[in-house]
């Protein structure tokens, strides 16, 4: 029998909390073999912690073999201690009409607080996974509080706009989802987002050459990828879910198996002309469980350059936005 891995999840019982916990305890995250004990975390707020303990009633009623325990907790300290995995997603979702950058001000205190208690409490080997918008800012937030855990076990989600893309290619070429690889995601977690289909194939062609239709790559095929969290918003009056607790089981699952690609937001260290500091999107290789490397060979036409410029562009904003927060690492 393995040891249990510790898996701190903060926003528990919020929405995606709802979709994540039981496909992580079912082992869809880190493997049928793997048991664990889930740290689920709450903001200090009654009503939150008690829908936290039906969570944890639902948790114990479906018997998951995999489940050791579970620590429910408002603090911190409590919930990140010795944690092998951080799942960061606790944080306001955004409305109607908002963008995930104007959630900046009120999430970013939330990853400066979360950030510090994680390199002072959680295990050595200590991953991160920042869900909570915007993602790519908050990580970097996160990150820039840590002094003994380093930046690449800080990771931003960008794998549902992946899984959006391929579902998207899948959908226009009539072919199956298992058919679709490698549509990267370079950059932000928004709509300046870069699914970049160049160097996606179909049946192990080109997506491009396939699809033939390069105004649509090029136009309605990005803007679908890039608005479709605002899509979901306007139809179901919350932000996804279930599809993006999915993302975060790949997202993880990927990181933790050697050889794999796929995109990840990471700090960019100016591959693809990214600035150097901010987490970007890119695609990642697996090289041992829990980490990576970029891959950096992937050429870029000059439409991908002016995306890529574009969503470096709002990074660089969004660091200049929460300037006094990264200070105060
Ligand atoms: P939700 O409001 O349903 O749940 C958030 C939960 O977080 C709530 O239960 C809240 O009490 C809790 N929370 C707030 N502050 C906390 C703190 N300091 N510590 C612990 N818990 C805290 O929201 P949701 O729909 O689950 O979305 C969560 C976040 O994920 C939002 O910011 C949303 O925009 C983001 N999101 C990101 C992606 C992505 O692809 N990166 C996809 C979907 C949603
Ligand atoms: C998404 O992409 O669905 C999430 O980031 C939620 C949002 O605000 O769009």
């Amino acid at each position: 029998m393995k040891t249990p891995l510790r898996v701190a999840v903060t926003g528990a019982a919020g929405q995606i909390g709802y979709s994540l916990l039981f496909r992580i305890a079912s082992g869809a995250m880190f493997g049928a073999d793997q048991p664990l004990i889930l740290q689920l975390i709450e903001a200090p707020i009654e009503k939150a912690m008690q829908a936290l303990q039906g969570v944890s009633m639902e948790l114990d009623d479906c018997a998951f073999p995999l489940l050791k325990g579970q620590v429910l907790t408002d603090d911190p300290n409590v919930g990140f201690k010795g944690a092998n995995w951080c799942l960061l997603v606790g944080a306001k979702p955004r409305g109607p009409g908002m963008e995930r950058a104007d959630l900046l001000k009120d999430n970013g205190k939330i990853f400066i607080a979360q950030g510090k208690v994680i390199d002072a409490v959680a295990a050595d080997d200590a991953r991160v996974a920042v869900v909570g918008n915007p993602a790519n800012t908050n990580c970097m937030i996160a990150a820039s509080q840590a002094k003994r855990l380093p930046a690449d076990r800080f990771t931003a989600m960008v794998r549902l706009d992946q899984n959006r893309a391929q579902a998207q290619l899948a959908k226009k070429s009539g072919k199956e989802l298992t058919d679709v690889k490698d549509c990267f995601i370079y950059g932000n977690h928004s709509p300046t987002m870069f699914p970049a289909f160049q160097h996606a194939t179909i049946s192990g062609k080109p997506a491009a050459g396939v699809i033939n239709d390069n105004a649509w790559l090029q136009g309605a095929f990005c803007e679908t990828v890039g608005k479709r969290g605002a899509a979901i918003i306007a139809a179901r009056g919350l932000s996804s879910a279930a599809s993006a607790a999915n993302a975060l089981v790949d997202h993880v699952h990927d990181l933790m198996t050697p050889g794999t690609i796929h995109s990840v937001g990471v700090k960019s260290g100016g591959n693809y002309g990214f600035d150097p500091n901010v987490w970007a999107g890119m695609p990642v290789r697996t090289t041992k469980p829990g980490s990576w490397e970029a891959i950096t060979t992937y050429a870029m036409d000059d439409f991908a350059k002016t995306k890529i410029a574009a969503t470096n562009k709002e990074l660089v904003e969004e660091r200049a936005m929460v300037a006094d927060m990264l200070k105060q690492g």
